[in-house]
């Protein structure tokens, strides 16, 4: 019996030890330690040892083992309680580092991207990089560039005056919005000397009607240049350059003859998307000695090309955006998709 005893409390204490779940241990502490489990039926057996002594002893290592197989219970419980408890929590628990992971970070508007990286490409192209003002006096912003009063060039810049009084002659104050960067090319040559490599980008300002390629606010980038013996040939290769540097594979652009009073001569710059359809980015030329003699540069001496280019209309050709206004309505579906 004795054997028997000892063989029981081994496999009971096996089987608790082996529980993985509460209710697993409440089965094996109901069938060892139960009235009609493995132990409590031995107990019933003592009954049939007659020798008293004997039935002692056999009482007294089943009441061992009774205790024995009770505390490992009672430890396993304990371990079972903390292991659901702590998988409970694990299932249940808030991360509340989730909104960080997710939330995005906004990102430089499209036309800001095409404005950095345009100085970056005429950088490196060796031009330094200038700045005017975006109210301009009429001297810089026409007259200085060849379109005196009347000029029927001026009709081609829907201008937005300063001080316009409707009893008054418009522009009666001299002051207007900027209709494009070109009076830098003013400032710069007034306020530096020759050699200049220059690129001018800046907000300007029209009353044109928006639609998928025009808006009344805008950004041009301007670029001059004005050395000894540059020619078209010097205009051709630094707008192939840029439209290489900036566009990359798949585009070309092309010069179209065309005319603007402030160079001679003068012409159109498109670009040519990868579908074969061209887009008219800007103007360029030589710049006429009438602008250059108001800069007070000597056109005896020196020689220079200008050009001018829309920078949105850069951005929307590069992303391949059909309608400039998307850029400016703000819908955060389509912006922080560039
Ligand atoms: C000019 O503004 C000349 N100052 C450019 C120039 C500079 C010529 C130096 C020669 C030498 P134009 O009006 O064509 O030219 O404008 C130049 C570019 O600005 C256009 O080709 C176009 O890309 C962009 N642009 C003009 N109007 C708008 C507009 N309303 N919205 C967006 N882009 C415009």
């Amino acid at each position: 019996m004795t054997n028997d005893i000892t063989a029981a409390i081994e496999t009971a204490l096996q089987r608790v030890s082996d529980a993985a779940s509460l209710d697993e241990i409440d089965a094996v502490s109901g069938e060892t330690l139960g009235k009609k489990g493995v132990l409590g039926g031995l107990k019933a057996s003592l009954a049939n040892i007659d020798d008293i002594e004997e039935r002692k002893a056999v009482g007294r290592s089943l009441n061992e083992g009774f205790a024995s197989v009770s505390a490992a219970i009672d430890e396993r419980r304990q371990e079972l309680i903390a292991i659901e408890r702590a998988s409970q929590v694990a299932g249940e628990r808030l991360d509340l580092t989730e909104a960080m992971d997710t939330a995005s970070r906004g990102h430089l508007h499209l036309v800001t991207q095409a404005w950095q990286e345009l100085e970056d490409v005429f950088v490196g192209l060796g031009f330094t990089v200038a700045e005017g003002p975006e109210v301009e006096t009429d001297w810089h912003n026409f007259e200085a560039l060849n379109m005196s009063e009347g000029h029927p060039a001026r009709g081609e810049f829907d201008t937005l005056f300063i001080g316009h009084d409707e009893h008054e002659d418009a522009g009666d104050s001299g002051l207007l919005l900027r209709t494009h960067t070109s009076p830098v090319q003013i400032r710069t040559m007034l306020t530096s000397e020759p050699p200049i490599y220059i690129v001018a980008p800046g907000r300007v300002f029209r009353r044109d009607t928006p639609d998928a390629t025009h808006m009344p606010v805008f950004h041009q980038i301007e670029g001059l240049v004005v050395d000894r013996d540059i020619s078209m040939a010097d205009l051709a290769g630094t707008i192939e350059a840029f439209t290489q540097a900036f566009f990359g594979e798949g585009f070309t652009s092309r010069l179209r003859p065309s005319y603007f009073p402030f160079t001679e001569p003068s012409a159109e710059f498109d670009i040519r998307r990868p579908d074969g359809s061209w887009l008219e980015l800007g103007g360029c030329g030589m710049v006429h000695p009438e602008v250059l003699r108001a800069g007070g540069v000597d056109p005896e001496e020196w020689s220079g090309f200008a050009f001018g280019f829309g920078i949105d209309r850069m951005a929307v050709m590069r992303h391949g955006i059909t309608d400039i206004r998307d850029m400016y309505v703000n819908d955060i579906r389509f912006i922080e998709q560039f």
